[in-house]
């Protein structure tokens, strides 16, 4: 199917798509994309959904689900805790999964071990539960992290560590590098030194230099990677980078199966990893008499009671659906999509000239992905209520997501809240919520809390970009969805209060 085939496209959206593949003639490239959305997300089209929130979570196609059921329906698994015939088949099956996560991310051979977790928060819990935090070691993250990251920190503190961010620039929402290195050089090399950070942002798409590794590594410093919004749309080679840990959620990478996570450890980290209980599953020898247990070495040490041992299987099927499709050419199309949908946005225009989008973050596609944070805003300078568009924007079959995305450093610091910002939101009570701090941010400073955030990922094409970008035009001069007696001035970045 062609592009201009795409169910509902008009004369105008065919002129822009022409007008983008003259831009853009990468893009042809991956039409291989377009064929495999009619035939295997089919759904997407007859529904007329316009899905815009690959970083929540990809979607799956349906051959991934049918390939699933049939291996299951065609033998007998059982728990894999047994030796028996239908046990040890399950066996087989998460070791095979287990072997092909290691391959698709290219871990040499013994370098890493891939512990199957519930998700990317699972991955990062045992990090922050099991890492071997001590006084006079410490915990660095930077400010754009996603709250999975930022929750280790409680860890880290009541092991006596101590805890610093590494602040971002703005605007761009990078990390301020010479900050970092600060901050880096500060470590104690006798103490374990934990460094984190993602290698895409949730918030903003910006990718994060994984040459901060290596530098990192240099100056005595464990390095834990939360790859979850990296890997859907981007290649990680653990032959080119050595993270002693990788967190990653599958869903995100091709949509089924939910419930299946990763956290690949460096085997040279394993020591510096220290459970703190052992359960059915991770133990090799457990006595209740002699109140004794030896823990099962590598994965098999974290992975606590039953796998969720029929889905992962499926992790399997999904990287070979990825690999079929071929990351380079996910790439490819969402880079070439997230710079037009940049320059759409930045070009719009309010009846008095304004402008109307506000973007967080990178304006421009260099290291930075297909993740894009913004706010409108009315001819007055008022905020158009991010809650209210994202209703509006559901009624005409569009998935995007508001709010502050689980990152509220990247948030805080893209709308330059302070931290007696913060405070007050604090001690409004016990109650707060995001939706309560934007009120009190309105009353207190003006300043907004929280965005509009659009993501494109494996299935992405022009029309959805295009009927987003129609969408938004659409909201052009609607003082009506406004909030707040504060104004915002686009063009200049400053917040004003009205009548002064
Ligand atoms: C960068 C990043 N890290 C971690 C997570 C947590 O993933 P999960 O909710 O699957 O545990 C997310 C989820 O959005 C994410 O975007």
């Amino acid at each position: 199917m062609s592009l201009s085939e795409v169910p509902a496209s008009s004369a105008a959206e065919d002129a822009a798509l022409a007008e983008f593949l003259l831009k853009y003639p990468d893009y042809e490239r991956t039409r291989r994309i377009d064929a495999l959305r009619a035939s295997d997300y089919s759904r997407l089209d007859a529904l007329g959904q316009v899905y815009l929130d690959y970083t929540g979570g990809s979607l799956h196609g349906e051959s991934q689900v049918r390939q699933h059921g049939d291996l299951l329906n065609q033998q007998v698994f059982s728990n894999p805790h047994s030796s028996n015939a239908t046990s040890a088949a399950t066996t087989d099956l998460v070791e095979r999964a287990r072997q092909y996560v290691l391959r698709y991310f290219n871990a040499p051979a013994g370098d890493y071990v891939a512990v199957f977790t519930v998700n990317a928060t699972g991955a990062l819990k045992h990090v922050g539960e099991s890492y071997s935090f001590a006084e006079g070691g410490r915990y660095v993250l930077t400010v754009d992290n996603h709250n999975s990251v930022n929750g280790i920190r409680e860890f880290a503190q009541a092991r006596g560590a101590r805890v610093d961010y590494a602040p971002l620039t703005v605007p761009d929402l990078r990390i301020d590098l010479p900050r970092l290195d600060a901050l880096l050089d500060e470590a104690d090399r006798s103490k374990p030194n934990l460094f984190a950070f993602p290698a895409q942002s949730n918030f903003s798409g910006v990718k994060h230099p994984l040459e901060l590794i290596e530098r990192a590594h240099a100056k005595g410093w464990d390095v834990l990677l939360d790859a979850a919004a990296f890997v859907p749309t981007n290649r990680l080679d653990l032959t080119a980078v050595h993270p002693e840990f990788v967190s990653i959620s599958f869903y995100k990478m091709f949509g089924y199966p939910t419930g299946v996570g990763c956290l690949l450890i460096r085997s040279s980290a394993l020591p510096r990893l220290v459970r703190p209980w052992f359960a059915g599953g991770t133990v090799d020898f457990a006595t209740v008499g002699g109140r004794g247990h030896v823990l099962s070495p590598r994965e098999a040490g974290f992975e606590d009671g039953t796998l969720n041992y029929l889905s992962i299987p499926a992790v399997e099927i999904g990287l070979r659906h990825l690999e079929s499709i071929g990351i380079d050419t996910i790439q490819t199309r969402v880079g070439c999509l997230t710079g037009w949908l940049l320059e759409q946005l930045l070009a719009l225009q309010l009846s008095n000239g304004h402008h109307m989008a506000r973007i967080y973050g990178p304006v421009t596609t260099t290291m930075r992905g297909g993740t894009i944070a913004l706010n409108l805003y009315d001819p007055g300078g008022h905020l158009l209520d991010y809650r209210r568009v994202e209703e509006l924007a559901s009624l005409q079959g569009i998935s995007l997501r508001t709010g502050c995305f689980c990152n509220p450093g990247a948030g805080e610091t893209a709308e330059g809240l302070t931290e007696e910002d913060m405070r007050a939101g604090l001690a409004a009570g016990a109650d707060i919520t995001l939706s309560r701090f934007r009120e009190v941010m309105q009353h207190r400073s003006g300043k907004s809390a929280g965005a509009i955030r659009v993501s494109l990922g494996l299935m992405s094409n022009f029309a959805d970009a295009y009927r987003f970008v129609a969408f938004v035009e659409g909201l052009r001069d609607q003082a009506r969805l406004a909030i707040g007696d504060v104004t915002f001035d686009v063009d200049s970045c400053r917040v004003m209060r009205e009548g002064s």
